[in-house]
C-alpha cells in the first residue's frame, strides 16, 4: 500500500474510527480528529501504528485551517463527524438546527477547502450520509436535510475537484455502532423486522463500503446506500 496519509474526521468513535482503525492496521499513516485534542491524541495512541491526533470542532469551521495546517499528502479523506440531534418543524429548536448544519455542511466542506491544496494526485474523498436522507423519522427534520444535502454537496466537489474522486456512503442503523448497540430488544426487533435481509448493518460492513467507494478508481459521483435493501421496503 502507499505511504500517502488517511485523514478521518469523526475518527475516536463508531464508523469513522472503524474505518481509522482498519487503515492503520494496514500499515498507513493516519490522522483522526475529535473535538479534543487530548481526547483525540488519547485514541490515535490506543489505535497505535503511525496514527496521531488532532483536535478539530466542526461547530466552529473558522479554525479548520489553522487546525488541519501541518496535514500533507492526503490520498484518502473520510469525513464521518456528527453530533446526535433531535429536532422538528413544529417544535424548531434553530440554535441546535444551526449546530448541525454547520458541523456537517460547512465544516465538512471546511475540512474540503483546508485540505484540497495537499491532495495527492490519486486522491479520494469519502462523506457520511445516512438513510435519514430518505427515510425521515419524528425528530430527523435536521438530519434528514443535511443527509439530503451531501448527495448536492458530493456533486459539486466532483466537478471542482477533478480529478479527485468525491462518494458519499449512506448507512442505515448500524446495529453494532456504539451509537445504537446498546438499544432496548424490542426496538431492536422492531427495526430488523423494517430490513429485507432480516437482520441489521453491521459496523464490518460499512468499513468494506468504504474502502470500496475509497479504493476503486472507476467510483465517483456515488451515493451508496448501504442499508441491506431497507429503502426497498
Ligand atoms: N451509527 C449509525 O448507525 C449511523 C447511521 C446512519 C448514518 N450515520 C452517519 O455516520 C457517521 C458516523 O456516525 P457514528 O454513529 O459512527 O458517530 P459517533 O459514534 O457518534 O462518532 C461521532 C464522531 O464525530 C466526532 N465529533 C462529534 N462532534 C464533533 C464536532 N463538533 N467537531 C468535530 N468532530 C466531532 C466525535 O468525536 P469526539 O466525541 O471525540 O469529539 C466522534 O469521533 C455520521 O455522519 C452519521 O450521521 C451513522
Amino acid at each position: 500500500m502507499a505511504s500517502d496519509t488517511v485523514v478521518v474526521v469523526g475518527g475516536t468513535r463508531g464508523l469513522g474510527r472503524a474505518v481509522a482503525e482498519f487503515y492503520a492496521d494496514a500499515g498507513r499513516e493516519l490522522v483522526l480528529t475529535g473535538r479534543e485534542q487530548a481526547r483525540a491524541e488519547a485514541c490515535a495512541a490506543e489505535i497505535g501504528g503511525a496514527t496521531r491526533g488532532i483536535g478539530l470542532d466542526l461547530a466552529d469551521p473558522h479554525t479548520v485551517v489553522e487546525r488541519l495546517s501541518d496535514v500533507a499528502d492526503v490520498e484518502y479523506l473520510v469525513l464521518a463527524a456528527i453530533e446526535r440531534d433531535a429536532n422538528s418543524v413544529r417544535d424548531y429548536d434553530i440554535e441546535a438546527a444551526m449546530r448541525l448544519v454547520t458541523l456537517k455542511l460547512v465544516g465538512y466542506t471546511a475540512v474540503v477547502h483546508a485540505l484540497a491544496p495537499r491532495l495527492t494526485k490519486d486522491a479520494a474523498i469519502l462523506i457520511f450520509g445516512g438513510l435519514a436522507r430518505d427515510r425521515p423519522y419524528p425528530g430527523s427534520t435536521t438530519v434528514s436535510t443535511v443527509n439530503g444535502a451531501v448527495t448536492g454537496l458530493v456533486r459539486t466537489l466532483v466537478i471542482e475537484l477533478a480529478p479527485t474522486r468525491v462518494n458519499a456512503l449512506h448507512p442505515a442503523i448500524v446495529g453494532d455502532s456504539p451509537q445504537w448497540r446498546e438499544m432496548p430488544t424490542e426496538r431492536f426487533e422492531a427495526l430488523v423486522q423494517r430490513t429485507p435481509t432480516g437482520r441489521l448493518v453491521t459496523m464490518a460492513e460499512v468499513v468494506d463500503a468504504s474502502r470500496f467507494l475509497l479504493e476503486n478508481r472507476a467510483i465517483n459521483g456515488i451515493n451508496l446506500a448501504v442499508d441491506g435493501g431497507w429503502l426497498c421496503m
